[in-house]
């Protein structure tokens, strides 16, 4: 009986310190901004990050919303082939990785170690205090170039949010595939199409 007492009790702690790793983000603010010419004219790719100041939790929000979330009952900011959605974010903070689930707004820990020396080989990425994996499903979009158009797309949001807020950022292929793969805990469908790094 005590023991059983005892299991349940680490039952609860387990799982309470995970969810308790979970974020719940604040609503993305979806009007407003930088008009979209102006944003496009600013589009660029920064490779110089400031070591301390980063972005707080409503403009992660944002971010993460134009990049990829949903913008009608089950529509998202980016077009895919047959509206397979197949494309994940993955969230790389020095606290550890998170997937952002766009429809609770939540981002689902899937990593407490610091990962970022995963996330690029390029130094000021591994110092970055946000990258931003894009992961495309082979499961349900086997077409690579499809699964390329749609990570696009997410990347060029991302682009033009950063532009539009004065933020810097740099799309790139150049990361440890596997050894990231690992740490985000993918499966053999998934695989990471871009890490883009995002800060000031
Ligand atoms: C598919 C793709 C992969 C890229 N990979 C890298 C990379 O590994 N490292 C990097 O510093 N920039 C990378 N870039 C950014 C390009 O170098 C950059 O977009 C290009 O030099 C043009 O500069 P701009 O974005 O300021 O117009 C990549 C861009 C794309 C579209």
């Amino acid at each position: 009986m005590r023991r059983n007492m005892l299991i349940l009790l680490a039952v609860i702690a387990i799982s309470l310190n995970s969810c308790a790793s979970d974020i719940v983000l604040p609503q993305p603010q979806k009007t407003g901004g930088m008009p979209l010419m102006e944003a496009l004219s600013k589009r660029k790719s920064t490779r110089e990050f400031d070591a301390e100041k980063r972005l707080n939790n409503q403009q992660l929000a944002d971010l993460l919303w134009a990049a990829c979330g949903f913008n009608r009952e089950d529509k998202l900011t980016i077009p895919t082939a047959l509206n397979k959605q197949e494309v994940s974010i993955y969230v790389i903070v020095p606290e550890g990785a998170y997937l952002y689930d766009a429809k609770s707004n939540v981002l689902n820990v899937v990593n407490t170690k610091d990962i970022r020396e995963l996330a690029g080989k390029q130094e000021f990425a591994q110092k970055a205090l946000l990258n931003i994996a894009i992961v495309s499903d082979k499961e349900k979009m086997p077409n690579d170039l499809y699964a390329g158009t749609s990570a696009g797309a997410v990347m060029q949001n991302i682009y033009l949010w950063c532009a539009a807020n004065e933020v810097g950022t740099v799309t790139r292929g150049s990361f440890d595939e596997d050894a990231l793969a690992e740490a985000l805990g993918l499966n053999e469908n998934q695989r990471i199409i871009l890490v883009q790094t995002v800060g000031y």
